[in-house]
This record gives structure tokens, sequence and C-alpha cells, in this order.
């Protein structure tokens, strides 16, 4: 093992498939695409690729496929500057189908099986791999690893961080709460929060998740920006004006910032949610989930010379 990093993703890896299409067909219709493109994503990669382009020493925990979509998503880890020194080739890659539509500018997402299945073993987990890290940031989606590093980040006095998004929520509070107990700081999207707590307040949400454990929990609300809630203070923090062109992978972007400016850097909850706000705002006017996420300086300078919403 060569590299230590001061932030470690658990999770997924995947490689998207993102056609733009003029408008969502109907069903039996036939539609010619755009425009066709593979990048590499999966929520806990475009995570860590945000990280590494703010300037953080990022490593991947997880697995790709035995296949030659392993073998582009292995490059695609090193051109992101993210380690993969414990990834593991197993089974088959994920692929997933994201559709985007050129009059709304809305997507759907069909996600592979394989996400679930394509993953480490427990024993692939090392304890040294954590020796320099700052933060674990997981969106819990292989239930048994996701218990492993959280035990290990707990003995090492690591900030654990999750992305909760619908996909896992719904599988409800007796698989979440035992592992969200163990959560420094939350960080739901509105329909997570939403069908894990059974809410439709996004604020009462927030609230009934601190209750269960976290210190923080920052809740994004896409084009509304994000709601941040701490034991003593609840606060909205706009999104920013801009021409959206693919909001794939905005909640990545703005966690890798939020993670980045508050956990890595020390910057104060509010400063470090506007910056993620900012980040997110800048990924949002590309297609991609990656492309577009910024360099600490272009976030920074963004931050400065435009409005909020
Ligand atoms: N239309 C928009 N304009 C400006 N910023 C946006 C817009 N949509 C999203 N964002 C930014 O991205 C952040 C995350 O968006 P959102 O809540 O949609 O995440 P998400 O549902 O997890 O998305 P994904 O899972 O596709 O990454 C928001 O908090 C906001 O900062
Ligand atoms: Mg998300």
């Amino acid at each position: 093992m060569t590299r230590t990093p001061e932030l470690v993703g658990l999770g997924e890896i995947a490689l998207d498939w993102v056609d733009e299409i003029p408008h969502f067909p109907q069903p039996d219709e036939k539609i010619d695409a755009l425009s066709q493109n593979f990048f590499t994503g999966g929520v806990t990669a475009n995570f860590l690729s945000g990280a590494a382009r703010l300037g953080v020493d990022v490593g991947f925990l997880g697995a790709v496929g035995d296949d030659d979509y392993g073998t582009f998503l292995l490059e695609g880890l090193k051109k992101a500057s993210i380690d993969a020194s414990l990834v593991k080739r197993k089974d088959k890659s994920p692929v997933n189908f994201i559709m985007v539509a050129k009059d709304s500018g809305e997507k759907i997402i069909i996600q592979s099986p394989y996400m679930q299945t394509t993953k480490l073993a427990p024993a692939d987990i090392k304890e040294e791999y954590f020796s320099k890290a700052k933060a674990l940031h997981t969106t819990a989606i292989h239930e048994d690893l996701t218990v492993e590093c959280l035990r290990i980040a707990k003995r090492r006095g690591i900030t654990v961080s999750l992305d909760l998004e619908k996909q896992i929520a719904v599988r409800g509070q007796a698989a979440l709460r035992p592992i969200i107990n163990e959560v420094d700081i939350l960080l739901p999207n509105k329909e997570g929060a939403r069908t894990l707590t059974g809410e439709p307040d996004i604020k009462a949400a927030a609230r009934k998740f601190l209750g269960w454990g976290p210190r923080l929990v920052v809740m994004t609300l896409g084009g509304e920006g994000c709601l941040v809630t701490t034991p003593t203070s609840q606060e909205r923090i706009p999104a920013y004006k801009v021409r959206v062109s693919d909001t794939t992978g905005a909640g990545d972007a703005f966690c890798a910032a939020f993670i980045t400016a508050h956990v890595i850097k020390g910057l104060d909850v509010e400063a470090a949610a506007s910056l993620a706000n900012a980040a997110a705002a800048l990924k949002v006017q590309h297609l991609g989930a990656t492309s577009g996420q910024p360099s600490w300086e272009e976030a920074r300078s963004f931050q400065a010379k435009h409005a909020v919403n």
C-alpha cells in the first residue's frame, strides 16, 4: 500500500452512458439521440473526483467489474487522481443509462443491478489505509462494508459523512438508523430525507435526523440550494443562478465541496455550504456527472462574482 489518503470514499463506481435526447419518448416510440457519451460515474466516484479537483488527496474503496468496462473505470479513477490501491476487479461493471431531455433539462437514470453486487469483501478493507484519513464518506450502498469502515473510523476518530439518496432511504429505518447513529455529518437530498423520516416537511425531517445521532444535517434542495441544520440553528442557503445543462452529479459535487471546505479545510458550516452551492452550480452547467467540477480557486472566484437565487 503506497498511498494513505486524507479522504476515503467507500461505495460505488459505475459507467455512465449518457444520451441527450430531444424529449422523453413515449412507450414504443423510437427517437434519435442528439449526443452519446461515456463517463466514469457512480455517486462515490463522482464525490471523490470532486474532492480531488478541489485539491484533496483521496482514495476509493470499491470494486469494478472484471471486464472491459472495469478497465475503463480504473483508467477514469487514475485520470481523476483518485487512489485505487485497494480497488478490486470482481463480477461485472455496473453500467447506468442516463437520458437528459433537451426540451426540459430533466433526466432519467436507470441504475444497473450490479451496483449492489459488484463490491469488495470485508477482508479487502485494510485499516492501515485509514492511517492519515481525516474523513470517511459513503453512500451506505453496501451495508456490511459500511459497518466495517464505520468501526475503523470510530476507532481512529475520523469524521464520517453519509450521502443519503432515495434508493438507499427506501431500505427503511431498521436498516439505516444504526448506520446514521455513527455518522457525524448527514448529507441527504430532499427525497432521501422525506423517504427515510416519513416527514413531508423538510425542516422537520432534518431535525428528526439530528435526534438520530449526527451533529450536522446538510440537505440539498436542487435549484433551491440547501438547508443546514445544527442543534441550535436551521438556515436555507440559496443556490446560484446559472444556465443548467445537466444536473447529474450536482449532489456529488456539492457533498465533495462541503466536506472539503468544512472537514478538510476547517471553514464554518455556512461558508462551506455556500462554497458547496458554488461548486455544484459550476458542475450543472456541463454534461456528465463530473464535468465542470471546479478547483478550489475556481469555486472561490465564482462565489465572489455571482449572485445567489
Ligand atoms: N438548477 C440548479 N441551479 C443551481 N444549482 C443547482 C441546481 N440544481 C442543483 N443545484 C445545486 O446542486 C446541489 C445538489 O442538488 P440536488 O439536491 O438536486 O442533489 P441530488 O438530488 O443528490 O442530485 P444527484 O444525485 O443527481 O447528484 C444543490 O444543493 C444546489 O447547490
Ligand atoms: Mg445525490
